[in-house]
């Protein structure tokens, strides 16, 4: 299966804002820069990146899915001789103990292209997808605990509707989790199609299907807590003066990044009228709106209608 999609690479993926993320770069001429991609796969954005970095300069790529990253790696191979590359196949929420473990304390650009990648969804055997029958896995990095099947056999019925609601305000999480809950007493529900079956009782349509398996998703792979803590290490990794860019797809990573980058405008973030958090700002949001894609973008590439990028710069 790998090797078919290593020779249809060049067909798997379109990148998004491209252009608004190279655009948003400072890049120091005088200083060696150090920049981290933290969702690499196909490596789009960073070929544009690692074409104008200077020599001996830094350049980190993420990814927590090993064969995404070994892809990259044979895409960019030789591209450039005369920076450092680091290779860490790990979740980016590692971001600050992984870089100290390589010796790296500031950097000058981080960037986010949060989405799963294609063939998460169209390679079977990755399991993310209800179209193919396989194990509820779901997890992105597989030597991590929690799978899906932990998930929908074991989580009591309120967790069930609670996860549901948060991550995807689905309006019939309360149903879809008694049925899981009715069904599981029966016999355990092993495979994705076990799973889609029971939604299909309730609803039919996929778009349901597909939001169900999301929540489960993000659920398996804390997805948003984890996002959370590295946008704030990432943060306090970068140089003054210096920027952090994100594209989400959806609206509640958006809602984090906006919240993140906002939390860091303000000087004190508790309620208490004598402020107890001492928390100073740290962070300029560079636009009021996110940047969208052009409509030509959105024309050529239907999957960049969703996407939305925010950026910030390091102030103090
Ligand atoms: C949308 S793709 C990135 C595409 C890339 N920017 C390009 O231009 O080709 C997202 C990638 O991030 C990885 N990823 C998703 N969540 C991650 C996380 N929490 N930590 C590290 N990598 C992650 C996925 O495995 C996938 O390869």
């Amino acid at each position: 299966m790998q090797q078919n999609w290593v020779e249809k690479i060049e067909d798997l993926h379109i990148s998004v804002l491209l252009q608004e993320l190279v655009e948003n770069w400072k890049i120091f001429k005088d200083r060696k820069n150090i920049v981290v991609d933290c969702t690499l796969w196909l490596a789009w954005h960073a070929s544009k990146i690692i074409e104008k970095l200077n020599s001996w300069d830094i350049f980190v790529w993420f990814d927590a899915d090993k064969d995404n990253l070994a892809l990259a790696q044979k895409r960019l191979e030789g591209i450039r001789w005369d920076i450092e590359i680091k290779l860490i196949n790990s979740n980016f929420v590692n971001i600050k103990t992984e870089l100290e473990k390589i010796g790296i304390d500031e950097i000058t650009y981080v960037y986010y292209d949060l989405w799963l990648s294609s063939v998460h969804f169209d390679d079977a055997s990755k399991w993310f997808s209800f179209r193919e029958t396989g194990p509820l896995d779901m997890r992105l990095d597989k030597t991590s605990k929690l799978k899906a099947y932990d998930v929908v056999n074991y989580y009591p019925l309120n967790d069930l509707i609670k996860i549901f609601r948060e991550y995807w305000e689905e309006n019939m999480s309360a149903r879809i989790a008694k049925s899981i809950v009715e069904s599981r007493i029966l016999k355990t529900i092993d495979t994705t199609t076990d799973l889609a079956e029971i939604i299909n009782k309730i609803s039919q349509f996929p778009q349901v299907k597909a939001r169900i398996f999301q929540a489960i998703r993000i659920e398996v792979n804390k997805e948003l807590e984890n996002l959370e803590k590295s946008l704030q290490d990432a943060i306090k990794m970068l140089v003054l003066g210096w920027r952090i860019f994100a594209i989400s797809f959806h609206s509640l990573e958006d809602r984090i990044v906006k919240q993140t980058f906002k939390r860091e405008e303000r000087d004190c973030i508790c309620s208490d009228i004598i402020c107890t958090c001492h928390h100073k700002k740290s962070l300029k949001n560079l636009y009021k709106k996110p940047i969208l894609p052009t409509a030509e973008e959105q024309k050529a590439n239907s999957r960049s209608r969703s996407a939305k990028a925010r950026v910030a710069e390091k102030i103090i």
